[in-house]
């Protein structure tokens, strides 16, 4: 299975940032699809048009971070997935710990948020993890096939959903999950996978939260673990490089 190398900008960066990352990428990036790995960035919304732009006809393709749960209308300040699909995105990010948390987000908004980025012709990076609380009280497993169970929409398939395992607690803090974590929850996620869909063996389970390329190439050697959903280190092109070459 190839490894999805995904980056996650979130909100950072302005136009002349979003150019020197994109130029810096390109540099590095090799020229065509490569055999063993799968190239994805997500910049904010208003970048992705300038974004799929500069990257078409690369190795490197667009995501969101975000898409509303209505198809179109009368939502002020909202983005349709249609929306992302027609600026030339493949993915959209949803569910991550940060949605879930400052706009308080649930399972039900976003496996409606998943479903119309499948009717829209996006595939879903659906995000699951638990807070330290939550680790600390023995919890994490319960809560992730919680999330696994009420996240992902009817007709889910390894082609139109990715799974992202990121412990919050790691998320931004340089914190790691050690790799016998990371083995255990990606091993138990698969296992919830395997519950309620056939193709459960094919879908992809990144890890995030801190990866960095001192702690990839270990992570990426994990079995299920399927690439990175990468925040901090993706706004650096060495880092982001450094990355995706240990994968
Ligand atoms: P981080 O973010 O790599 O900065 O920890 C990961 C994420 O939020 O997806």
């Amino acid at each position: 299975m190839k490894k999805l190398i995904a980056g996650n900008w979130k909100m950072n960066l302005t136009r002349e940032g979003v150019n020197q990352l994109v130029y810096d990428l390109m540099q590095l990036l090799p020229g065509a699809p490569d055999g063993g790995r799968e190239f994805l960035v997500c910049p904010p919304y208003v970048y992705l048009d300038r974004c799929a732009k500069f990257f078409m006809g690369s190795a490197m393709a667009v995501g969101a971070q975000d898409c509303s749960v209505h198809a179109n209308g009368a939502f002020t300040g909202d983005i349709s997935a249609d929306m992302v699909r027609d600026f030339g995105c493949s993915h959209v990010i949803l569910g991550h710990s940060e949605r879930r948390q400052f706009h308080k987000e649930t399972d039900a908004v976003v496996v409606a948020k998943a479903a119309q980025a499948h009717r829209a012709g996006l595939t879903a990076i659906i995000c699951v993890g638990e807070t330290e609380k939550q680790r600390e009280a023995g919890q994490e497993k319960a809560v992730v096939q919680d999330q696994i169970l009420h996240s992902l929409p009817q007709g889910t398939t390894a082609q139109n959903v990715v799974v992202a395992y990121e412990p919050v607690w790691a998320i931004g803090t340089g914190k790691t999950a050690t790799v016998d974590d990371i083995k255990e929850m990606h091993a138990f996620i698969r296992g919830c996978l395997s519950e309620t869909l056939a193709d459960y063996q094919n879908i992809r389970i990144l890890y995030g939260g801190s990866v960095k390329p001192s702690n990839a190439g270990e992570i990426f050697a994990v079995e299920h673990v399927g690439g990175a959903l990468i925040g901090g280190a993706s706004l650096k092109a060495q880092d982001y490089w450094g990355i995706a070459q240990k994968a």
